[in-house]
């Protein structure tokens, strides 16, 4: 499709599924060399082929690795695993989860499970890449995936939303902490968009038809625009840009 990824090794998290599915199968449209998918199970969580055999059927190397993000141990596992390839050079923390009782009243296992994957795995995941990057001289790029309820807060999403606002400074901070190694470090907050997540998360996935209403361009986002907007990020397109958050929502934060 592009050259926009080329040789570049790219790794996502949260990968068998939904929006980390559609960014693996983008960087291999656009030119990756290498592609690492890491999630918890190696099975779309609505079934289907594993996100490697896409890859593959598109020429390209795919490693499926399992990870649990919010394991340092496994995520240090993970860029190990990319040293085969010669080193990582676009990390993509997707993988996140929203917690089924979120609210005000969420339990406090809940709140507990949703901060160490959205937070804990997502800083854990740009550290390890950051180490490596910096160890190879390699002026890599990691974009974490935040979204639109890390922006604007949502009383049925208080432990989401509350990671994902972390996952926003995260961003910012890193790129101040990484900018002089030449590590760019942005984050991606995305509306709705038509995943397993969406569709099966209490209260949101009653909102997603009202959300849709509102939004400017009348329809949920799919899963490839997300993955246009990383592949952008971790491309040398997007050189100058580091620290953002960049909304990929179809307007709606723009209006509500
Ligand atoms: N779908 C949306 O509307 C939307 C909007 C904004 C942000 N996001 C964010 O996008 C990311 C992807 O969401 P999605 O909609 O594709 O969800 P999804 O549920 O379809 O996919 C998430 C993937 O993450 C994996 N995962 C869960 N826990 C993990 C762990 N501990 N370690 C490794 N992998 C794990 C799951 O197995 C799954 O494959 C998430 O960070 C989510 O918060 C989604």
């Amino acid at each position: 499709m592009s050259n926009l990824l080329k040789d570049k090794v790219v790794i996502v998290t949260g990968a068998a599924s939904g929006i980390g599915r559609s960014i693996a199968i983008s960087a291999a449209r656009h030119g990756a060399r290498a592609v690492l998918v890491s999630d918890i199970a190696e099975l779309p969580c609505e079934g289907g082929t594993p996100t490697t055999q896409e890859i593959d059927a598109l020429g390209v190397t795919a490693r499926f690795v399992k990870t649990d993000v919010s394991k340092k141990s496994e995520i240090d596992a993970l860029v190990d695993a990319a040293e085969e390839f010669g080193g990582v050079d676009v990390m993509v923390a997707n993988a996140g989860i929203t917690a089924r009782d979120d609210g005000a009243d969420v339990s406090e296992e809940s709140y507990r499970r949703v901060m160490s994957v959205n937070l804990d795995g997502t800083l854990f995941s740009a550290q390890a890449a950051a180490r490596q990057m910096k160890a190879k001289g390699k002026e890599g790029s990691i974009v974490l995936m935040a979204s639109m309820g890390g922006i604007v807060g949502a009383g049925m999403t208080v432990a989401y939303s509350t990671s994902k606002g972390g996952v926003v400074l995260m961003a910012k901070s890193l790129a101040d902490a990484l900018g002089p190694d030449g590590i760019r470090v942005n984050a991606v907050a995305p509306g709705t968009i038509d995943t397993h997540l969406l569709r099966t998360s209490p209260g949101i996935a009653e909102a997603a038809e009202g959300f849709r209403k509102r939004t400017p361009l009348r329809r949920l986002g799919k899963p490839s625009e997300i993955g246009d907007a990383v592949v952008w990020l971790g491309s040398d397109m997007s050189s100058y840009v580091t620290g953002i958050a960049l909304v990929v929502d179809g307007g709606l934060l723009s209006v509500i």
